[in-house]
C-alpha cells in the first residue's frame, strides 16, 4: 500500500545529471534527466506510442526523443514531433512528474500533479543544507516492502539484539527496558526514549572520547510517505553537558522502489568534530554495518511474511504499539486519496 500524492526522494541534486537514467518508485518506471537549463524533469520511462523505455532515447535541443520510432517530447512532456506526421493528436503526451529540488534533494511526486503542495509536504530537511553539520550517507537497497523498513526504525529496542558490535549497549537490554513516550501530532508520530546510566555504545566510544557511563536520548519521528528521522543526544550520565557528548541525526529516506524491494537511503549529519575525516569514516563504517544487520534481518522477516501479512502475527508486544500507529496513518491517508479531487477543492 503506497501513498501517492506525496513527495518522494528522487536522489541528491548531484545525482541527477544530464544523462537519461531509469528509476523505479511505487512500482512505476520513471526516466529522470536535467534540461540543458538545469531542471530536473521525470517523466513516466513508458513512451506513449509503443512503450520503448524513454530512458534508452536522447536528449534532442530542448527535446527527450524516443529511440524507437523518434517521437519527441517538450520538457514538459508534450508531444511535439512524430516523423511523417505533420499533424499531432490533441493531448497527445507522456506523463510527466512533478519535480522540486529543496535542501540539495530532489523530490518526485508520484500521486495527481494537481494536489502537488510544494509547502505542506517536502519534509523539513534543512539540516542537510546546513553547513555547521557534517554528514556522511550510504544506500541500502532492501529486498523487502517499505512497511517493514519503517517498523525496524520506530521500534530500535531490537538495537540491544541486533546491534551489539555498534549502537546496543553493554549488557543487553537496557535500550528495550527503557520508558518510551510516543505522541502523534497530526500525520507524524515521534517516540522519545531514555536510556540513563549506560555504557556508551561501541559506536559512540569509536569517534568520540567518552569516559565513564552515560544518558542516551533517542527521538525518532515519522514523518509521511516513508521517512524517519532520528535525533540523538549523548551526555555524561546526569548531566546536561552536550558538549562533552555527541549529538548527530538520522535521515533514513525510505523510497518504495515496489511493493517487495526499497531504496534505502541513509544520513548521519554530526555536530561535533566536523572537520575530522576518521570520525566521518568511523560514523560511515558503523553506520554501513549497523544497516547491513538490519537489511539481513528485513528481508529474511519478508521471506518469512510471503503470503501472510504482517497484522496477522500472533504475539504484538508493548513496543509494536508506535509502529502500529504508523501502519495506521500510512492506511488512512492512502484511504483518503480515493476521494475524488473535487471533494476538496470544493465547488
Ligand atoms: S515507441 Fe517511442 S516512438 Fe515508438
Ligand atoms: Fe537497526
Amino acid at each position: 500500500m503506497f501513498i501517492r500524492n506525496a513527495w518522494y526522494f528522487a536522489g541528491f541534486a548531484g545525482d541527477i545529471g544530464g544523462a537519461l537514467a531509469e528509476r523505479r518508485f511505487l512500482g512505476e518506471s520513471v526516466v529522470m534527466f536535467r534540461t540543458p537549463a538545469g531542471r530536473a524533469v521525470a517523466f513516466s520511462n513508458r513512451c506513449p506510442h509503443r512503450f520503448a523505455p524513454l530512458s534508452m532515447g536522447r536528449l534532442v535541443g530542448d527535446r527527450l526523443q524516443c529511440a524507437y520510432h523518434g517521437i519527441e517530447f517538450d520538457f514538459s512532456g508534450r508531444c511535439v514531433h512524430i516523423p511523417g506526421q505533420p499533424k499531432i493528436q490533441k493531448g497527445a503526451c507522456v506523463r510527466a512528474y512533478p519535480v522540486e529540488e529543496r535542501w540539495g534533494c530532489v523530490w518526485i511526486w508520484m500521486g495527481e500533479p494537481a494536489r502537488a503542495s510544494v509547502d505542506a509536504l517536502i519534509p523539513e530537511f534543512g539540516v542537510l543544507a546546513d553547513p555547521r553539520w557534517a554528514p556522511v550517507h550510504g544506500v541500502k537497497e532492501v529486498a523487502a516492502g517499505y512497511e517493514l523498513v519503517i517498523d525496524n526504525l520506530m521500534d530500535l529496542t531490537h538495537i540491544a539484539y541486533l546491534h551489539p558490535n555498534t549502537l546496543g549497549n553493554q549488557g543487553g537490554a537496557q535500550a528495550a527496558e527503557a520508558e518510551a513516550h510516543t505522541t502523534v501530532k497530526g500525520e507524524r508520530v515521534r517516540v522519545e526514549r531514555v536510556i540513563r546510566d549506560c555504557e556508551p555504545a561501541p559506536l559512540y566510544r569509536s569517534v568520540r572520547d567518552i569516559a565513564g557511563r552515560i544518558d542516551r536520548y533517542q527521538y525518532s519521528e515519522f514523518v509521511p510517505p516513508c521517512y524517519v528521522l532520528i535525533e540523538l543526544k549523548v551526555m555524561p550520565a546526569g548531566t546536561q553537558d552536550l558538549a562533552s557528548g555527541l549529538e548527530w541525526r538520522v535521515f533514513h529516506i525510505v523510497t518504495p522502489t515496489d511493493e517487495r524491494h526499497t531504496s534505502y537511503r541513509w544520513v548521519v549529519t554530526r555536530h561535533f568534530a566536523q572537520d575530522d575525516a576518521q570520525v566521518s569514516q568511523a560514523l560511515w563504517d558503523g553506520t554501513n554495518a549497523t544497516l547491513d544487520e538490519d537489511r539481513a534481518m528485513i528481508e529474511a522477516q519478508a521471506r518469512m511474511l510471503e503470503g501472510t501479512s504482517l497484522d496477522a502475527r500472533t504475539l504484538p508486544t508493548r513496543h509494536d504499539g508506535t509502529p502500529a500507529r504508523v501502519r495506521r496513518i500510512i492506511r488512512e491517508l492512502a484511504r483518503r486519496e480515493e476521494a475524488p479531487l473535487v471533494a476538496e477543492t470544493g465547488p
